[in-house]
């Protein structure tokens, strides 16, 4: 195998990223004149399914994002659409979020997940409960979140509008800054803003746990590290 490629395959799913797949694909798509180029580029069957259940991260805890987008499905190059699974477990949460480059329209398949959404300064925060057959949408650039309320499995689609959407998880963001300006934005409050950082979850298959409300409230133990 190539050394970057194996490079690459060996890092760790930390941060929730899609690695490209078959670049040089992408790379042919992009360059095709026509359909009937497109058509010879992707000559196999299976360069047109895609199969979410065999992603590694599908049966993931406490829940999973499987991306259907240029980087892990080719065949998507040009098309601008992302479609994506959310798995979530019980109490299973999608940490603060943005998409850079996309709209977002979720629809909850089952379950009941509550979803919060803020979209500018000034704008209301809006919450809606995301149950069987009911869609949102977060436009481009908002920040949202959502939370699995239910003690059973909640699973939801996800499309976007853009085969290169981008997720900035903006904790996880907010303190790859420098730890005197973190501090400083949080009012230069008598907080430990540094391990405070430190303990953010890194969002390896998209999703967290939950609230201890929610936790409590199913009979499930917060993973160590949580607790005081
Ligand atoms: C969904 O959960 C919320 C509380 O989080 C509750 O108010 C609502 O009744 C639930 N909806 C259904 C259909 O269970």
């Amino acid at each position: 195998m190539l050394p970057l490629l194996t490079f690459l395959l060996s890092l760790p799913a930390t941060l929730a990223i899609d690695t490209t797949s078959r670049p040089s694909v992408n790379a042919e798509l992009k360059l095709a004149a026509t359909n009937l180029d497109r058509h010879h580029i992707l000559a196999k069957d299976s360069d047109w399914t895609f199969d979410f259940q065999s992603r590694p991260n599908y049966h993931a805890a406490p829940g999973s994002v499987i991306n259907a987008n240029a980087a892990t499905f080719p065949a998507l190059t040009g098309v601008g659409l992302t479609l994506a699974t959310l798995n979530l477990g019980p109490c299973a949460m999608l940490p603060p979020h943005l998409h850079p480059r996309a709209t977002n329209v979720v629809v909850a398949v089952k379950g009941n997940t509550t979803s919060w959404m803020v979209g500018e300064n000034g704008v209301r925060t809006v919450s809606v409960q995301l149950t069987e057959g009911v869609m949102t949408i977060f436009p481009a650039g908002t920040l949202h979140f959502m939370q699995n309320n239910d003690c059973q499995p909640a699973q939801l689609i996800s499309a976007l509008n853009s085969e290169d959407a981008g997720t900035l998880n903006i904790l996880n963001a907010l303190w790859t800054f420098s730890p005197e300006t973190v501090k400083a934005a949080f009012g230069n409050a008598e907080l430990d803003t540094e391990t405070l950082g430190q303990r953010i979850p890194q969002p390896g298959t998209g999703a967290n746990l939950g609230s201890f409300e929610c936790l409590k409230r199913c009979g499930l133990d917060a993973r160590e590290g949580i607790k005081e």
